[in-house]
């Protein structure tokens, strides 16, 4: 499982994919791209873009073809076999994919006009977002903010090998390492040999600082890596989060034993399907151990508490890599009086503090804070203050 570099652990299907393009080629293709068909990129088709050019996705190594689609949606792998929870693809209109030839070499454009990949276009196919949605989301519910992203997306997929020749504008946190190769450099720095990872996309509550905590026992680092990506409009912005993070490993976490990183995703609220994506993804980042808590990338009551681990269980250990570690739903318990969960703690819910995200959204819009015993003080007082000034 160790990679042949002595890193802990070997990229999804072996090699760390780089799909940017050397500085001195820049130029040429950059005046080549210039006279290409082109194509515009949506804020999501570049948040995956950015994913693919530095080896996030590996083994991926551009938008995916027809062999590759059919075979993630309906049995979560590549036509490869490897396994691969979600498509990842370029959609574009009807009158679009009829322009453009396969084999043709086609300029990916951001929406200000900059050029800055190219697309070698193997593939034009034609798909069914509906049934997309369904195998992925498990509904067509439009109200499923994964599914209204599909069902946005056009019908008809440009594949092929990308070639990043710029920089995806609009990258934030650019002081924290947000690539596979920063990450796994700092690792081995570190001399980390067992890395647990922290996938979230809301403030750090103390049921979170407690799993990873608990994970952080039997490992020799943490990395807390939030989604920075696009997410919906009610979650907590990233650079709110990230300010609560950093506030959080400062005062709550042994300095050298977390890390701060970026993952420029954006959220798919895939819950078990995106759960593996999300290891897979953090095995590319080097690292050996996923956390995958209750209704992990969930979103309102689609997915059951603990379909995301149970979805683990249809893959041999070794062909996803990295190991998971699976936590009960955690809580504080008045009569523990501590975190606890169903798994540790032999009270009733009376004595326990549940909130949910919604009553604690609510609270902290009137300008409360949540008990400290769900949230850190010191973390709630950001949280109120950003809610005010929103
Ligand atoms: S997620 O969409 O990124 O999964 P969130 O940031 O809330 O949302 O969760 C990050 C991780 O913590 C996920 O693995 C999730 O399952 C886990 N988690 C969140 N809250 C709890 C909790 N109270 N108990 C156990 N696990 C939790």
């Amino acid at each position: 499982m160790s990679a042949s570099n002595g890193d802990p652990i070997a990229p999804h299907g072996g090699e760390l994919v780089d799909l940017r393009v050397p500085a001195v080629e820049r130029q040429r293709l950059r005046t080549y791209a210039e006279k290409l068909a082109a194509v515009t990129l949506g804020t999501r088709d570049l948040a995956d873009l950015e994913m693919l050019a530095t080896g996030a996705f590996s083994p991926l190594t551009g938008y995916m073809g027809e062999a590759d689609y059919v075979r993630s949606r309906d049995e979560m792998r590549l036509a490869s076999g490897l396994p691969w929870s979600i498509p990842i693809t370029l959609g574009v209109d009807e009158a679009t994919a009829r322009r453009l030839g396969r084999g043709e070499d086609v300029a990916l454009v951001t929406e200000d006009g900059n050029r800055i990949a190219l697309l070698k276009l193997a593939e034009t196919y034609q798909v069914d977002r509906g049934r997309e949605a369904e195998a992925v989301f498990g509904t067509r519910d439009e109200a499923h903010p994964g599914v209204k992203n599909v069902l946005a997306m056009g019908p008809w997929c440009l594949a092929g090998r990308v070639m990043l020749l710029d920089d995806v504008p609009g990258r934030t946190f650019l002081n924290y390492p947000r690539e596979p190769r920063q990450t796994r450099a700092q690792f081995r720095d570190n001399g980390w040999k067992r890395i647990v990872a922290f996938q979230t996309r809301n403030p750090t509550h103390r049921a979170h600082e407690y799993i990873q905590k608990a994970a952080l026992e039997i490992c020799d680092g943490l990395l807390l890596h939030p989604l920075v990506g696009e997410t919906k409009g009610d979650d907590v912005p990233a650079a709110v989060r990230m300010e609560t993070y950093e506030v959080l490993l400062k005062l709550y976490y042994p300095p050298g034993r977390a890390m701060l990183a970026v993952m420029p995703a954006h959220m798919r609220y895939g819950g078990p399907r995106e759960a593996i994506l999300h290891a897979i993804v953090r095995r590319n980042y080097g690292c050996t151990h996923f956390i995958v808590g209750r209704d992990h990338a969930g979103v309102g009551n689609y997915y059951g508490t603990y379909d995301a681990q149970k979805l683990f269980e249809r893959f041999d250990p070794a062909e996803i890599g990295i190991t998971p570690l699976t936590f009960e739903n955690t809580f504080y318990c008045r009569k523990c009086a501590s975190m606890a969960s169903y798994k540790t703690c032999p009270h009733s819910d009376d004595d326990r503090l549940l909130l949910s995200g919604t009553k604690v959204r609510e609270m902290l819009r009137r300008g409360e804070s949540p008990p400290p015993e769900f949230t850190r003080p010191e973390l709630a007082a950001i949280l109120v203050r950003a809610m005010k000034e929103s």
